[in-house]
Order: C-alpha cells, then structure tokens, then sequence
C-alpha cells in the first residue's frame, strides 16, 4: 500500500475501532463479534508497525498502554479543581439552598441533583476533537499527568464524536473558567471533567484475580480505581477494569453553554459517558423527594454513588454565587450514610495466603448488616489495624463497603474493656514457625509481610488448591477437604506430587474409599491434557492471573518458549506489563520450580497450548453471556473461563445480543434488564442450569 492509502486506511480504521468500542462500552450493544474487533485491531496494529509516523498519537492501540513512565509530569490547572462541601444532613443542605437563595434576591433558582460517583476526579483536555491531556486533581492547583494511563480507558472518547452545530448561540459560556466568546465555529478546545471508578462486579473480579496472583485485595473500587491511576506502566493500567464518567466542562472555546443541564447533554453528545440519571428541582420539596428516589436507583446502579451533588442550573447563577477558596457556594454533596452494625471484635487471625501474603483477619461475632451476616472481615494489614487501634474484645462498627465487602471502620471509645491491648502481627508465620519478610516493592510497599519458607503447609495447601480450582487444571473431587489431608499425611508438598500418588498410601487416608481414590486418580490424570493456559494459571506465579495465562499461552505456544522469552518478548505480549513479566523470570530461574516443572513434564503434563486455548463446543461458539450475582459453587472468572474455553463470549452488560443470563444470589439490574427486554427466560440460568449447557457435572 502506497502511505496515502495506509493513511486513509489507518484513519478509517481507528474511526471504526472508537465506533465497536463506543457501542460496546457507551451504549452496551456491540456491533462486531470479539473476533471481528481483534482482527481490525490487528490490522491497524500491523499499519502502525510498518509506518510509525503515520500513527496517529490518539490511536485506539495505545488503549493498550505503552512504555512506562519514569514519573508524572505536573500539570496546572487553567481552571482549579474545586472540592464540594459536604452534608449528611437534610437540615444542612435546606440551610444551603436558602443561603444561596438569599444571595440572588428575586431570581428563582432551578437545580440540578446529580448522582455523587465515587471515583476519582480526572481532568481532560481535547485539542480539535483529539484527546491531548489527561491529569488527576492533584490538590487542586496542580495535578500529575497521567494521559497515557487515561487513553487506557475504553468507556472514554479518544476523539470527539463530530457534534453538529455546535456553535450554538453567543453569550454565556462557563461559569467556572474563562469565558470565551469569540465567534465560535467548532469546537476546537474543551476541557472536561469526571470521574474514573469501577463497576462492582468488575472490581469484585479483579480482587479475585488478584488474590489468585498472590496480591493483597484493594478495599474498595475507589481505591482500585486510584491504585491504578498512580501506575507508572500503562499497560498495568490497561489490564483493571477502570471507567470514566463527565459531569463537567471547566473551559470550552467554539460553544456557548448558558446551563449545566446543557453541559450535560453537549458532553453525552461528544462521545461521553454521562450521568444515568439527572433531576431538575425547584423548590426544596422536589430537591428531597429527588434525592430520595436517587437513594433508591442507586442501588441498581452497577458502581457505587456516595450521594448527590446539588448543582445551580444557571451558568450566570453559578458564577453570581461565586466560590470560597475551598469550594463552589452553587454547588453542595449530599451523602448517603452507608449502613452500620457494632458487634464484638472476638479475636484477630493471621491468614497465610499462596504466596505467604500474611493477612490479618476480624473474627467478628455474627451481625447482620446490607441483607447479611457477616462473620469475618479481612483488616488488610498491620498498618491499617495500627492507624484504627483495633484491639481483641473492642466493640467495633462495621459497615459493608459499597453493600458488598465488610468493613472494619473503627472501635468504640466507650465500649472498650480495661487492659486491652494493642495488636501485633506475629514475628513468626503462624502456619510454619517460619521466618517472614516485609515486602518492600509493589503496591503495599512496606506494609505487607510474607512467609518465606515455599514448604510452609498453608502455603502448600493454598497452592494445590488454586492448582486444582476449575479456572486452573480443574481436577474434580480435589477441594478443600482433600488437599487439607493430602498436605498434612505428607503425600503432597509439591503440585507435581499430585501425579505420582500412590493408590496403596491414599487408600490409607480416612474416609478414602476404594471408588473415590479410583475416581481422584483418573480425574488427576485427566487434567494432565488440560494445555499451556490452564497449567500457566494453575503454577500460581504471581501477579499472572487467568488473562495474562491466556495471552501468554497465546503468544508462545509452549511452556519451554516461554521460558526462555527475554524480558523484551514478554512485553510485547498484550497483558502483560513489567511487573508480571519480571515475575515470570523471577519464577523460571529459581531451581526449584524448574525441577517441579522437569516433574511434572516427566509425569506426562501438556506443556502446549491447545487449539485455540481449549476445545470448543460447536453449539456456544459465539453466543455472548452476561454473569449476575454471587453463584453458589463457580468464582466469577472461573464461570467466565469455562465460557470463553467454550468458545462464548462474556460481555459485561445485557443487550439485546444477549443469548444467556447466568443468574446467582442477589442479581442486580442485569437480571431486570434482561426481562425488560423481553428475552426468553429459558435463557436465564442458575448454576446447575449452566453447567448442564456446557456438558459439565453439577
Ligand atoms: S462537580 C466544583 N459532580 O466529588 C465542583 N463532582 O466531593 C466540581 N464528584 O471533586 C465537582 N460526582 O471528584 C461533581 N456529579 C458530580 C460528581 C462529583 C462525583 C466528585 C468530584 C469532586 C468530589 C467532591
């Protein structure tokens, strides 16, 4: 191709790609099967190759991450980053409205009510429709440049949607920032601003993985959508399951905007995602009955919402109410109180996960808060027990994060008994006796400690389990119970163990009846065909979850290739960033995995990949699944795996491209969606119901 025609059909390209992903990720209805999106994806990935320079910095490959950075760059803000006052009192947010009522004497105000995204305030900046700056809000003044790690987020616009006519009437333009008037034709410069967060399920998946890999589990989405704004490595980035929502325009050249409803409405019509739901309010009655029904909704919403933001309509009422040095007086958040309990902090365990991660644990007497009991309460680490000086026998509130995950939040002064003490984390791991380190790389940099010693039996067992779990080598009849049993007889001290058991010394185990060692033993040697990505998953090398697995297996093809794969090579596999291809060599040059590895190659295990991954089943190739609630048995990615290794697709919202609901305990608005929608409910399954559609046992 001559470079004009490359260039013509890079452009064409990327307008396609930003479309599929518009579709997929804004309105929830895809336009192309997965397949059909990769190979253009390719394609433009092959045109950029050959011709660098015609690569246009905005392409939606770099949604890909690129080279990691040495640091951020600050950036200052044209227009500062106001924080909101916040209330958790309707009688605080009346006195609000009648202040600013107050000060416009005679001129009726209209409110907006938004919902409060609990996120991570980002700024954008689009220079002639293309995304040319990203920063966080820094404090406030200044941020850090993180536009590499934003062009990561698919629900965001890397060009502008064309908008026709724009240019809109003259006269007012934003309240915030600089006004510009000039005789506006296009939009050539605009300034947004919003919030990145994580959807609940997605967040909860991620943890999952992360557990898998051996990292400690983020609190909440919040604080995943944080961590991994602050990664130096964008293709970190690219791997979490961040989003990004518009609520504001600080600074926009080319188009006049006399209201907040109208920034709104240009944002939505820009390629932007928007709030789901607004409420136009005049008086104080409608303002409460609006954030009622706000408290309502957002508990169908799939991400959390801490509240409402109160927002004057009138751009010119806005800049009239002016602002403290803090925060706008047009605008206030009222928040939602989550839902608490007190119960007795009954005793502190020690956790010691695969890895040797060592995490604290609340034993909690049993209290129901959200719609459950809860028993147990992970407390992360020993920092975060030192700064909230939990103590054993404290009486403590808890809350469940986001409806979800329970929470410690603190002890209670008063119901604190004489003589308690406060917590150490044990010196010595509480499963082994080994010694432990403190880690003092990653994430949780100092704060996170490990057993050491890789025979530790809690390590052992944690490993074999994850070895055998379904998303892995899948051994059926190899749970908890078992690996417990085989770990302490001393049958097992290492995965390749598992293929060399002796019948005569599992006969000797308790409750081992003949039929069920014959059964054990063939479902072990059934897993030994189970291929390159399942067996990459299942040696449990950490920071390498299930889709890093997938695309390793994908690009080498066979465990030996991988094994020798430069650090360089590793990185150019899609999915894997620095910190999982350091841990792969890390993982290859130690020689005891190496001798596990020559084992289990000894044993007869499949070092290739399968065929496309796993065999796939002729009746599912294609058709798309949507995962709901908790299922009582399957982990969300080990459901999602055993779909993909059928050859569905799972996509994370219903449309009407749906073919199956996978229904578990306390499904949220898919389900509701699912029926709007009119699809046939012999569609939707339970647990049983699925594993029968793959041809697997319940
Ligand atoms: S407007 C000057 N609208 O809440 C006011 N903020 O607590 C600019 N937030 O820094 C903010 N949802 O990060 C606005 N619908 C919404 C919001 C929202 C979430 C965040 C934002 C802000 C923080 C203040």
């Amino acid at each position: 191709m001559k470079p004009g025609a490359s260039a013509a059909r890079m452009r064409e390209l990327e307008r396609q790609i930003e479309a599929h992903n518009r579709a997929y990720y804004l309105e929830a209805h895809p336009t192309v099967s997965d397949r059909e999106f990769d190979r253009l994806l390719e394609e433009l990935l092959g045109l950029e190759t050959k011709h660098p320079d015609l690569a246009s910095p905005n392409s939606p490959t770099r949604r890909v991450g690129g080279a990691p950075l040495s640091g951020f760059r600050p950036v200052a803000h044209r227009v500062p980053m106001m924080s909101l006052n916040n209330t958790y009192s309707l009688g605080e947010l009346r006195k609000f409205v009648r202040r600013a009522e107050g000060l416009l004497p005679g001129e009726p105000i209209t409110w907006i009510l938004e919902p409060k995204f609990d996120g991570i305030a980002v700024a954008l900046r689009y220079e002639n429709g293309a995304l040319a700056l990203g920063a966080t809000r820094g404090d406030g003044r200044t941020g850090d440049e993180i536009t590499a790690n934003l062009r990561t987020i698919r629900s965001l616009p890397l060009t502008l949607r064309k908008k026709e006519g724009v240019s809109a009437a003259q006269g007012e333009l934003f309240a915030a920032g600089a006004v510009e008037t000039e005789k506006p034709s296009a939009l050539s410069w605009i300034e947004v601003r919003g919030e990145v967060y994580m959807h609940r399920a997605d967040f909860e998946a991620y943890n999952r993985e992360r557990e898998k890999a051996g990292e400690p589990a983020f609190v909440n989405p919040r604080n995943a959508a944080a961590g991994a704004l602050k990664l130096l490595d964008s293709k970190e980035v690219a791997r979490r399951p961040l989003r990004a929502v518009f609520y504001a325009i600080a600074e926009a050249r080319g188009v006049a905007l006399a209201r907040q409803s109208e920034a709104l409405a240009l944002l939505a019509s820009l390629g932007f995602s928007t709030p789901p739901k607004t409420w136009r309010c005049r008086t104080l009655e409608e303002i409460e009955q609006a954030i009622g029904e706000l408290d309502t909704i957002r508990r169908t919403f799939p991400y959390e919402t801490d509240g409402g933001v109160l927002k004057a309509d009138l751009l010119s009422q806005q800049r009239a109410l002016g602002a403290t040095s803090k925060a706008p007086r047009w605008a206030i958040a009222y928040k939602f109180e989550a839902e608490k309990a007190e119960t007795l902090l009954r005793a502190i365990t020690v956790q010691v996960g695969r890895t040797g991660a060592l995490t604290p644990v609340a034993e909690l007497a049993p209290v129901f808060v959200s719609g459950s009991t809860v028993t147990r309460a992970t407390l992360h680490n020993e920092s975060e027990i030192a700064r909230k000086d939990l103590r054993v026998g404290d009486t403590v509130v808890i809350e469940k994060a986001g409806e979800v995950i329970p929470a410690v939040l603190r002890f209670v002064p008063e119901k604190r008994l004489k003589g308690a003490r406060p917590f150490k984390m044990p010196t010595r791991c509480p499963a082994c006796g080994g010694g432990i380190t403190r880690d003092l790389v990653g994430d949780e940099a100092g704060t996170l400690l490990r057993c050491e010693n890789l025979s530790c039996p809690a390590q052992i067992r944690r490993r074999i389990q994850h070895f055998a779990s379904r998303g892995a080598m899948d051994i059926e009849g190899l749970g908890e119970a078992l690996v417990e049993q085989l770990v302490a007889s001393g049958l097992v001290a290492d995965i390749a163990n598992l293929y060399a058991l002796p019948r005569a010394r599992l006969l000797g185990l308790e409750r081992m009846a003949e039929k069920s060692a014959d059964n054990l033993l063939a479902a072990i040697a059934a897993s030994k065909e189970r291929g390159l990505e399942r067996l990459l998953f299942g040696l449990g090398i950490r920071h390498v979850g299930a889709a890093s697995a997938r695309a390793l297996a994908a690009r080498f093809r066979s465990l030996d290739a991988l094994r020798t794969a430069t650090e360089d090579q590793l990185l150019e596999v899609p999915d894997v960033g620095a910190t999982v291809a350091r841990s792969l060599r890390t993982f290859f040059e130690r020689k005891d995995n190496l001798r596990s590895l020559e084992r289990l190659r000894a044993e007869g295990l499949a070092f290739e990949a399968t065929e496309s991954g796993s065999p796939a089943d002729a009746a599912l190739v294609g058709k798309g699944f949507v995962l709901t609630g908790t299922l009582p048995h399957l982990e969300r990615e080990e459901a999602a795996g055993m779909i993909r290794d059928a050859g569905g697709v799972v996509r994370s919202s219903v449309s009407k491209k749906t073919d199956y609901l996978v229904v578990g305990a306390d499904p949220g608005s898919k389900l509701d969606e699912f029926r709007r929608l009119g699809l046939p409910t012999e569609r939707i399954l339970d647990e049983p119901a699925f594993l029968r559609l793959l041809g697997r046992k319940t």
